[in-house]
């Protein structure tokens, strides 16, 4: 990798409209952190672009198992979510940490900020991570998380969503977005989904139902496939 000069591992960026604008009026408490300033452009340096990726050889394969954390087993609707982790070629990303957070079924988070009346279960701790294998693939064993309101505005609703993060190969393939969930109703609602310009990149953020990867008796599996960068890119979460 020494060998490599910083333009020969430069990045593909995503066309306008695939990440959300800083300031999105609809989403409220963008219009107080939004750059005021244009922003300015660092250069990418070998070091960005070569690593290091953090924590990935520590992570346990009981970790990808959201079920398995606490004495019990967690309340709420068993799932299975898979997929793989791409570069902007389609190449899978190996050995790539990958790591989700999420509410409960009762669309809780155990955080001291959520305080909303829905119940906390003490068997889900709402947070695990895996690393892709040398397919780029992942696997993780949850409960289907439920929504929860956000008081951005009148009656305001956050869709079922799973939060993930991919470091990818290096600093700067880093990639933090939101997995929803087919046909979910608040989607049309929800200014974090619609923060996102185009419409199909909108769409990247939504799983797919996979009867291949349902198990009979036991869960139903969604595939959610990430694109780390370049025109086909997944979204980057809204903060
Ligand atoms: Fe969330």
């Amino acid at each position: 990798m020494a060998q490599q000069t910083a333009q020969e591992l430069s990045i593909s960026h995503a066309p306008p409209g695939t990440h959300p604008a800083y300031d999105t009026p609809a989403y409220e408490s963008t219009g107080t952190r939004a750059p005021k300033q244009p922003l300015i452009i660092l250069p990418h340096t070998l070091s960005e672009l070569t690593g290091p990726v953090y924590g990935h050889d520590k992570a346990k394969a009981e970790e990808a198992d959201l079920t398995r954390q606490h004495k019990g087993e967690p309340l709420g609707e068993r799932i299975i979510v898979t997929g793989r982790i791409l570069d902007e070629n389609g190449t899978p990303v190996a050995n790539s940490l990958v790591e989700i957070w999420q509410a409960n079924a009762a669309g809780r988070y155990i955080h001291v900020v959520d305080q909303h009346p829905a119940p906390l279960d003490p068997n889900f701790t709402g947070a695990g991570r895996c690393v892709t294998d040398a397919q780029g693939s992942y696997r993780f064993v949850t409960i289907k998380p439920g929504a929860y309101p956000w008081r951005n505005h009148h009656n305001a609703w956050r869709p079922a969503h799973i939060h993930f993060s991919m470091f990818g190969p290096s600093f700067v393939s880093r990639l933090v977005t939101q997995m929803y969930f087919p046909g979910d109703p608040l989607l049309a609602l929800d200014p974090i989904y619609n923060s996102i310009p185009d419409e199909k990149a909108r769409m990247r953020m939504i799983s797919s139902f996979d009867i291949g990867t349902t198990e009979p008796e036991w869960a139903l599996g969604y595939r959610f496939d990430v694109v780390l960068r370049g025109p086909e890119a997944t979204p980057m979460e809204k903060n």
